[in-house]
């Protein structure tokens, strides 16, 4: 097979307000940050901070992602006042810098050994003063975040960086860039005395596989999550091959195999599989030793029997939710049991079901065993989270890959040995040359395949490629891309093996985190905040959070994990937690036009939208804060003239709104506006202009129908009057639409249609397909734990614009089901002023 090898490419791309990487500043009045600083109080504080510059540069080199976000903002306010900066980032990127600029001082991050920094931080944690600066945000992302106190009319700069290697998984690099692959398959680079290596030959068959599936069926399973299994079993039954073998082992207490043996995946016996699957249900207690144990002996059996192709891979995927405790239950007896009797002969997978599963004792088990571990988390979409892992290792291409380079010319080579390369998949190798002279030295690639012995060679030369960007770290990215593989090749070992070679090999991940300055699970970034007019602050610490840490955090809390040790107790009464501070946002939730209910969030550059009709005269509830005694509920009324076509459309006509410690009451309908204010009442009409201003509260109603109210401390928003004219019809109809435009102090339990979203809503859209009309694709989305179907559509946003602007958005059928907590008739009040609090 002849050997090409590509010349280096560089893709620069400069991403900005792409759906994966946000970047958000903020601020928050100090009123809000507890009691010592009640006294520097804000009004309008949304108006006091001006962002002046967002941006995000993404250089890619190869498959090298190096990701510069930087955020400039001014606080205008005559009064200093904290603002907050939050990056979002891929969990399998390294944070490499972080810096701010404040009056002309840069505060640089500096990346320690984790136990220097824990140590310089526990003694600030006693001052109640620090809090850690990365938690997981998602499946796959996590958010940096980070306040710092500004003085009045002061300027603040920050820059955060990150790398990262783009991972190719079934052919395609999974990130925000959404790289599709190039063509080279092959491609060897060499820039200032580091080489990389990407090999992914098209065009290979594939190999069989012999795979057991061993399956928890333990109580714990029960309901859903044996449901989301037994789709997903019969899915990847069917996906098998005719030359593959399989098993299925089904535990509890007990231990059930569907057969004695590995059996031909022919159409026959899948069919009978998928039977016998259908009948899959829960019970008992779970003895995970017990149940691989027999898969290994089946295994070993059937290849000792000569049943089994003699070139086919032999793998164990194991599926639990829960922890061991049946048989032998003690984890590392476990670990040692299975190591022992597989010993290095074929490939273990682990897949950990929920929060329940010790995710830790499973990636080990699986790393032990050359295979990965995987979460799956619990959600609707389950069923296609257990198919998307199978499908990355359905179809192994070659066995035993062995990628060789001379040692005269090469050192320090990350691995370069594989026991399977998987279809979609690439291997990466990089080293450093002895020699930066050396040119033309030999490569070759070894392996088996399916029939016969795979081998390719080529010529490596050093390709003189310029680069535009130089000054950016590119000169040095095949450097950087060595160190960033062998720390995570080092960390892969650094918990497997005896104590001896655990610490050598933790000891090397460390000095490479420190010498390239990358924040790993070894080491910490402390940033010095600057000092405050009371005090001096903490330092703050950023650190890399393990699958473990994450996954112990959930299970802690159901917020949004914390790095590290920042969810320390003295930590949090001085930071206000993810959720609340995520408040400040500002993320924005309307109701107007069709679709009614709007839902930016300019931090993601995204809006989410939805319809709720219901019959003329139904009132919901949009917006309710028992904290505060704020809620806002909407009336709907019908369309004025009933069109032939049956349509049943609505729109909103009158508005309820009522503020319990202000002693508020407001009625917005299209005629007039009622304000009812402790002993007060006044009435204004949309024709005027008028303003009506008291201590706490400040009503403008300008001329193009617009009524803007700030309850100090509490809440800000506008209603607009809008009136469509049919001409031709010599009709019109009013009706009114909500925009809130400052809602960072309501409190945690704000909950409505609308509040529900004040305090921002994660999610993730993929899979962006051309939908049934055109300009209108689809799109999957995950949001609250479920997966759905979204459609491109886009929104009239009038509360920036006079005429409105015509914004995007993705649109949720079925009055919103899913992105909405329960139903829409769960939102039905009896009054306009009725709220429960
Ligand atoms: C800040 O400005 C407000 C009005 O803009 C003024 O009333 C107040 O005295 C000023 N405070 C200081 C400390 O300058
Ligand atoms: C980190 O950023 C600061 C400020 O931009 C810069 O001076 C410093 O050299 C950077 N450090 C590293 C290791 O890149
Ligand atoms: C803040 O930065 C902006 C934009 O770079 C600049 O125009 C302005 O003069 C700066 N203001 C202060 C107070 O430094
Ligand atoms: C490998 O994946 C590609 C793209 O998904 C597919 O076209 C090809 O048939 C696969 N090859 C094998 C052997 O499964
Ligand atoms: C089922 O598998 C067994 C064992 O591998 C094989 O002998 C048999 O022919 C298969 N049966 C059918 C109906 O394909
Ligand atoms: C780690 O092991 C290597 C051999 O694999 C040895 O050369 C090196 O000295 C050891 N380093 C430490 C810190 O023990
Ligand atoms: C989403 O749409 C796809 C086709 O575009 C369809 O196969 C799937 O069933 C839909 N899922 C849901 C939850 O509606
Ligand atoms: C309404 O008019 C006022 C001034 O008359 C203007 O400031 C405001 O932006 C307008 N509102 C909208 C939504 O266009």
């Amino acid at each position: 097979m002849p050997a090409q090898w590509g010349a280096a490419v560089l893709w620069t791309c400069v991403c900005i307000g792409l759906a994966g990487s946000a970047v958000v500043v903020s601020q928050e009045t100090k009123e809000s940050m507890g009691p010592r600083s009640i006294k520097k109080r804000s009004t309008n504080s949304a108006d006091m901070v001006e962002v002046h510059s967002v941006k995000v540069d993404c250089t890619v080199t190869s498959r090298f992602a190096h990701t510069v976000t930087t955020s400039k903002a001014l606080n205008r306010a005559n009064f200093s006042q904290e603002i907050f900066f939050e990056v979002e980032l891929p969990k399998t990127a390294f944070i490499v810098n972080f810096s701010m600029e404040i009056d002309g001082e840069v505060y640089v991050g500096e990346v320690k050994g984790k136990e220097k920094a824990k140590k310089q931080y526990e003694q600030a944690v006693s001052s109640g003063r620090t809090a850690g600066l990365v938690k997981a945000s998602g499946r796959t992302m996590e958010k940096f975040s980070v306040s710092v106190n500004v003085a009045a009319e002061s300027n603040v700069t920050f820059v955060l960086t990150y790398e990262e290697l783009l991972q190719r998984k079934l052919g395609q690099y999974e990130i925000l860039t959404r790289l599709k692959p190039k063509q080279p398959v092959h491609e060897f680079q060499i820039v200032n005395g580091y080489f990389v290596h990407y090999f992914a030959p098209p065009d290979l068959p594939r190999v069989p596989k012999n795979v057991a599936f061993v399956i928890d069926r333990s109580g714990s399973m029960s309901g859903t999550k044996i449901a989301q299994t037994r789709v997903a079993l019969v899915a990847i039954l069917k996906d098998l091959h005719k030359e593959d073998h399989f098993a299925l082992i089904l535990f509890d207490a007990k231990i059930t195999t569907w057969k004695e043996s590995l059996t031909k995946a022919t159409n026959g016996n899948v069919t009978e599989a998928i039977d016998y699957i259908g009948k899959l249900k829960d019970r008992g207690v779970t003895n995970i030793n017990g149940a691989v144990l027999r898969a290994v002996t089946m295994l070993e059996k059937e290849r000792l029997k000569g049943n089994l192709p003699e070139r086919s891979a032999d793998m164990i995927i194991l599926l639990t939710d829960g922890m061991p405790n049946s048989g032998e239950s003690n984890l590392e007896k476990i670990q040692e049991n299975v190591r022992s009797a597989i010993g290095g002969k074929m490939n273990m997978f682990c897949l950990g079901f929920g929060n329940d599963v010790d995710y830790s004792f499973l990636d080990v088990m699986s790393r032990q065993n050359k295979g990965v571990a995987r979460r799956i988390f619990e959600g609707s979409d389950a069923a296609v989270q257990l198919q998307g892992f199978y499908e990355e290792v359905a179809s192994p291409l070659l066995l035993e890959v062995d990628l060789r380079y001379p040692d005269q010319a090469v050192g320090f080579l990350t691995k370069s040995h594989y026991s399977q390369l998987f279809n979609g998949s690439e291997i990466v190798v990089a080293g450093r040359l002895k020699d930066s002279d050396v040119d033309n030295f030999l490569v070759e690639v070894f392996a088996l395949g399916p029939e016969e012995d795979f081998q390719v060679q080529g010529k490596a030369s050093v390709v003189n490629v310029i680069y535009p960007h130089q000054q950016y770290i590119f000169g040095d990215f095949s450097e950087r891309l060595w160190a960033y593989l062998t720390i995570q090749q080092l960390l892969e070992n650094s918990d497997i093996g005896t104590q001896k070679e655990k610490d050598n090999v933790t000891a090397k991940a460390l000095d490479l985190s420190l010498r390239y300055n990358f924040v790993t699970p070894l080491t910490s970034m402390v940033v010095t905040k600057p000092e405050r007019e009371d005090g001096p602050d903490g330092p703050l610490i950023a650190d890399k959070l393990t699958e473990d840490q994450r996954q112990k955090a959930e299970r802690h809390s159901g917020l949004p994990a914390h790095g590290g040790s920042s969810s320390r107790g003295g930590s949090r009464s001085n930071f206000r937690t993810s959720r609340i501070r995520s408040s400040s946002l500002r993320s924005q939730s309307d109701v107007d036009g069709d679709p009614h209910f709007m839902i930016k969030l300019p931090e993601r550059d995204a809006a989410l939208c939805f319809n709720i009709n219901d019959k003329p005269g139904t009132i919901f509830n949009l917006v309710r804060d028992p904290k505060s005694g704020f809620a806002v509920n909407g009336q709907i009324i019908g369309k004025k003239k009933v069109v032939q076509d049956g349509n049943t459309n609505t729109y909103f006509g009158r508005f309820g709104i009522v503020h319990q410690k202000l002693r508020l009451r407001l009625e917005v309908s299209t005629q007039e506006i009622f304000v009812f204010h402790e002993e007060k009442q006044i009435k204004l009409l949309w024709s005027d202009t008028d303003s009506v201003r008291e201590m706490n509260l400040d009503f403008t109603l300008t001329k193009n129908c617009t009524l803007t109210v700030t309850l100090r401390h509490s809440v800000r928003f506008m209603v607009i009057r809008h009136t469509k004219v049919w001409r031709r019809r010599h009709d019109q109809q009013d009706y009114l639409g909500f925009y809130t435009l400052d809602s960072h102090h309501m409190s945690a339990s704000v909950h409505g249609l609308l509040g529900q979203f004040y305090h921002g809503v994660g999610f993730e859209v993929t899979e962006l397909r051309p939908g049934d009309v055109q300009d209108k694709p689809d799109a999957t989305m995950y949001v609250k734990g479920q997966t759905l179907n979204v459609t491109r559509h886009w929104q009239k946003d009038f509360s920036r614009v006079e005429n409105g602007e015509d914004i995007p958005c993705w649109y949720f059928n079925n009055d919103g089901a899913g992105l909405v907590d329960g139903r829409a008739s769960d939102y039905i009040v009896s009054g306009i002023f009725n709220a429960d609090f």
